[in-house]
C-alpha cells in the first residue's frame, strides 16, 4: 500500500494533468478539470517522458487499485445503480470516466465486459441522465453471453467498457408530428429520444406506440404514463400481442390502427425500432403515410432469400481458407467457423465489422443488392457471400 501511495505521489508530481484527469473520472461534474489531450494544457515534457516510461497497462493497473475507472486512455464506466425494468430485464445506471464521449439520445455504444475470462461486447442504446450518467436497459436473451451476464450477474461497483457513440437515430428538426413505433426492446432508443423531448417540454405532438408479447415484458410503463400525464402532447399506445391485460391494449400494429395516428393533420415522421420483422412490417405500412421513416432493427438481418449452397472464403491476412453458407451474414458464418471478427451492433450501423474485400461478389442482406466490385470495404454483419471471396482478415 505504501508503494502504491508513493507511486501515485510521484505520478501526481510528474504528470499532474493525467492524474487530475483520472480524478475527474469519479468527479465528472467538475468542468474545470483540464483535459490531458488539450494542446494548451497538456502534460509537461518531463510528464510526457515519464508517461512514455510507464506503459498504459501498468498505469491502469495501479490506478485501478485506487479507483476502478481510473485509466490513462480507456473509456470505462462503473455501475452505480441497478433496477429491475421488466421480466429478465434490468436498467443499469453507469458513471462514465472522463474518456467516455457521451452519446446523443438515440445513439448506441458498444458495452463490453469480461465474462468467463473472455471479453465480450454488444451495442446498447444508453439514455443520457443528468449529472453525466448513462442508463442502459438490458434484456437477457438466451444466446446472449453479455446480456445474461449484465442481467444475472453484474452488480453495483462492476466496471464496463464503453465504445464511441454511433448511429443517426434522431428526431427531425422541424415541428411535424412524430410517431415512435417500438417492438419489445426497441423501446430503449425511443425512450432516450422521448426523455430528451420531455426535458425540452415537447415542442410538437408525439405518439409513442409499443408492443410487447406479455405485460411483464413492458419497460418504462410508469415513467411513460407519468410523462404523458404531464405532457398532453404525448399520446401513448401500450399494447400486448400474446397475453391480454386490462392495463394494455391488445393486438398488433396494422393499417387500421396506424390510420388513427396518421389520418389527420400533417404526415408524421416515423421512427421504428424492434426486431427485423417488426421494422420491415412497420416500413411496409408507413410507406405512403409518413413524412419520413427511420428504422433500426436490433435482431440480426434475415438470411438472403433463395440463396443456397456454400462459398469459399480466403482470409488473406491469416492465410485461412474456409467454406461458409451463402445464406448467412458473413459475421455469423465466420463466428460459426470459430473466428472472432471485430463487431459491435450487428445491424449495419457502427462499422466496427468493416473489412476489406479484395475479390468476389457479396450480397447486402438488407437490400438484396449484389456488389461484385473488387477492392471495396464491406460490413460483415449485413453482407453474405454471393460467390467465392477474398477478405482482408
Ligand atoms: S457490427 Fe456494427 S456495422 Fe457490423
Amino acid at each position: 500500500m505504501i508503494a502504491l501511495e508513493m507511486y501515485i505521489q510521484v505520478y501526481r508530481h510528474l504528470y499532474s494533468h493525467a492524474y487530475s484527469g483520472a480524478m475527474a473520472s469519479s468527479h465528472a461534474h467538475s468542468p474545470s478539470v483540464p483535459s490531458p489531450s488539450s494542446p494548451a494544457s497538456g502534460p509537461s515534457v518531463v510528464g510526457r517522458a515519464w508517461a512514455a516510461l510507464v506503459p498504459d497497462h501498468v498505469f491502469d493497473f495501479w490506478a485501478a487499485q485506487v479507483s476502478p475507472t481510473w485509466s490513462r486512455r480507456r473509456s470505462l464506466a462503473r455501475i452505480v445503480a441497478r433496477q429491475v425494468a421488466a421480466d429478465h430485464t434490468v436498467t443499469l445506471v453507469l458513471a462514465p470516466n472522463r474518456h467516455v464521449r457521451m452519446p446523443a439520445p438515440g445513439q448506441h455504444m458498444v458495452v463490453g465486459a469480461e465474462v468467463d475470462g473472455r471479453r465480450v461486447g454488444r451495442s446498447y442504446s444508453p439514455s443520457p441522465l443528468p449529472g453525466r450518467r448513462l442508463a442502459i436497459t438490458v434484456k437477457a436473451v438466451a444466446d446472449g453471453r453479455l446480456s445474461r451476464h449484465l442481467v444475472q450477474s453484474a452488480r453495483v461497483g462492476d466496471v464496463l467498457s464503453l465504445g464511441e457513440p454511433f448511429g443517426t437515430f434522431a428526431l427531425p428538426r422541424d415541428d411535424a408530428p412524430v410517431l415512435l413505433l417500438a417492438g419489445g426492446s426497441g423501446i430503449t432508443p425511443l425512450m432516450a429520444l422521448l426523455r430528451a423531448e420531455a426535458a425540452r417540454g415537447f415542442t410538437r405532438p408525439i405518439t409513442l406506440a409499443c408492443w410487447v408479447r406479455t405485460p411483464g415484458e413492458a419497460c418504462f410503463v410508469d415513467e411513460l404514463r407519468a410523462i404523458a400525464d404531464a405532457h398532453p402532447s404525448l399520446r401513448l399506445h401500450l399494447a400486448t400481442t400474446r397475453e391480454a391485460d386490462p392495463r394494455f391494449a391488445h393486438g398488433r400494429l396494422d393499417a387500421a390502427i396506424l390510420a388513427g395516428w396518421t389520418g389527420e393533420g400533417a404526415a408524421p415522421h416515423v421512427l421504428a425500432c424492434g426486431s427485423a420483422g417488426f421494422v420491415a412490417h412497420a416500413r411496409a405500412l408507413c410507406t405512403d403515410v409518413a413524412a419520413s421513416f427511420q428504422a433500426e432493427a436490433f435482431s440480426p438481418p434475415p438470411a438472403p432469400d433463395g440463396e443456397q449452397g456454400e462459398a469459399e472464403i480466403h482470409l488473406s491476412r491469416s492465410g485461412t481458407t474456409l467454406r461458409v453458407p451463402r445464406n448467412q451474414p458473413l459475421l455469423v458464418a465466420l463466428e460459426a467457423a470459430g473466428l472472432r471478427p471485430a463487431h459491435g451492433c450487428r445491424m449495419g450501423i457502427c462499422n466496427s465489422c468493416a473489412c476489406g474485400k479484395a475479390a468476389g461478389t457479396t450480397r447486402d442482406v438488407l437490400s438484396g443488392a449484389c456488389d461484385p466490385e473488387p477492392a471495396t470495404a464491406l460490413r460483415l454483419c449485413v453482407n453474405a457471400a454471393a460467390g467465392d471471396l477474398v477478405l482482408d482478415l
